[in-house]
């Protein structure tokens, strides 16, 4: 049978306690969710502004539906393009400060179009050892274009150096996360700007989780930091997260953007996200940048947390951010922590190999700036008494 060796596979996979399920939610992605008909609080979602459930933002988007119809019709070198996507480019250039940006239809499909594009036969990628899965299948396309790849411990810029240092590749690529998907940490942006100055690298910067979150008006990690719009430095930032809705865009010089609309084939092989995602996605910019309310709160919530749990023996990584992870370490420890939270209707999702390190399986607590004081108490309630 065709099929054997997948079901081996499968089998095994279940046998380690690591076959992943889904939960089917009964009602919109928001503070609470309903699953199985259960009213849970909802710390799993990367919505960290409580906008994928705003009802101004599903506005724009049926507005945009009736007036552009249900989709693009094809990709935006045939006849993809249409004024509401050349808009929301537009939009993302004057907020982020770069000169030129073009839009994806997920993150995924942005990081793909970027450093295998940049990267050929001779050149290098240096990539932090905890990037995205996104990243790294990108890195090893970039592979297989024939680009050396080389991945340096994590944040750790006296081996990026060393790497740098040794390389005589012509093109030289550094990629990293700003903020770790699965460590909420930060990479340290301004000592990696400095070495790709110094080593003429570019950077490619992944903001999924800094864009909306950080910076004043929530412009990323970049203006965190205070760091120029370099033309060195390539920005990709997630529309599916804090802002609530789905894409991606890429922004940079008007240079390497032209050469990314040129050659970048996850762009070019691909229909055009639907017009309506686009309106959407520009209401939702407005509220990001309008949005410094929400970030108080959200900073708050994060505050209350793990001021909460800093006197017990739960200890969260260090992480100024949304994303507030607690290592447990045993696969089979972590999902039994999170079924009792979810039997006291808090979901916290588990996180275990292969997304993480071996024997670093952690309760990824996602806050939002949708929760409330008496939501943020309950889980730290929860986690103390379950502890
Ligand atoms: C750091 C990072 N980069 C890229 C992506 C991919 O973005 P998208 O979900 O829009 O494909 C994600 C998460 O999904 C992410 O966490």
């Amino acid at each position: 049978m065709i099929e054997n060796r997948l079901s081996t596979e499968l089998a095994a996979i279940e046998t380690t306690g690591l076959t992943r399920r889904r939960h089917m939610l009964e009602s919109p992605c928001g503070r609470t969710v309903t699953v199985d008909g259960k009213n849970l609080l909802n710390f799993a979602s990367n919505d960290y502004l409580g906008l994928a459930g705003n009802a101004e933002i599903a506005q724009a988007m049926a507005n945009g539906a009736l007036q552009w119809g249900a989709g693009s019709g094809a990709s935006h070198l045939v006849s993809g393009h249409l004024a509401p996507h050349e808009a929301l480019e537009k939009e993302i250039t004057a907020f982020t400060g770069f000169p030129r940006a073009l839009t994806f239809s997920t993150g995924y499909m942005a990081n793909l179009a970027v450093t295998p594009t940049l990267a050929g036969r001779g050149d290098a990628v240096f990539a932090d050892k905890l990037n995205h899965a996104s990243l790294i299948d990108a890195m090893l396309l970039a592979k297989a274009n024939g680009a050396d790849v080389q991945r340096y411990a994590h944040n750790d810029m006296a081996a990026l150096e060393k790497m740098l240092a040794a390389s005589s590749a012509p093109t030289k690529i550094i990629v990293s996360d700003a903020v770790f998907s699965m460590d909420g940490d930060l990479a340290p942006l301004p000592p990696l700007f400095a070495l790709a100055e110094q080593y003429d690298a570019w950077l490619v910067i992944d903001d999924a989780h800094g864009f909306g979150v950080l910076g004043p008006h929530g412009k990323g990690s970049l203006a965190h930091f205070n760091l120029p719009a370099s033309p060195r430095i390539l920005l990709m930032g997630t529309l599916g997260k804090a802002a609530g809705v789905g894409g991606a865009f890429v922004a940079g010089s008007e240079t390497a953007i032209e050469y990314l609309l040129q050659k970048g084939r996850s762009y070019i092989f691909t229909t055009a996200q639907p017009p309506a995602i686009a309106c959407a996605l520009s209401k939702s910019l407005q509220l990001i940048r309008d949005g410094d309310a929400l970030r108080a709160n959200l900073i708050a919530r994060i505050g209350q947390l793990r001021d909460g749990l800093a006197v017990s023996s739960l200890k969260l990584l260090p992480s100024i951010t949304a994303i507030q992870p607690l290592i447990v370490g045993e696969n089979e420890a972590t999902v039994a922590l999170s079924k009792a939270l979810w039997e006291r209707c808090l979901w916290v999702p588990a996180i275990r190999p292969p997304t993480v390190p071996k024997d670093t399986a952690r309760l990824r607590i996602s806050v939002s700036a949708a929760h409330t004081a008496s939501d943020i108490d309950q889980l730290i309630t929860a986690l103390k008494e379950l502890a």
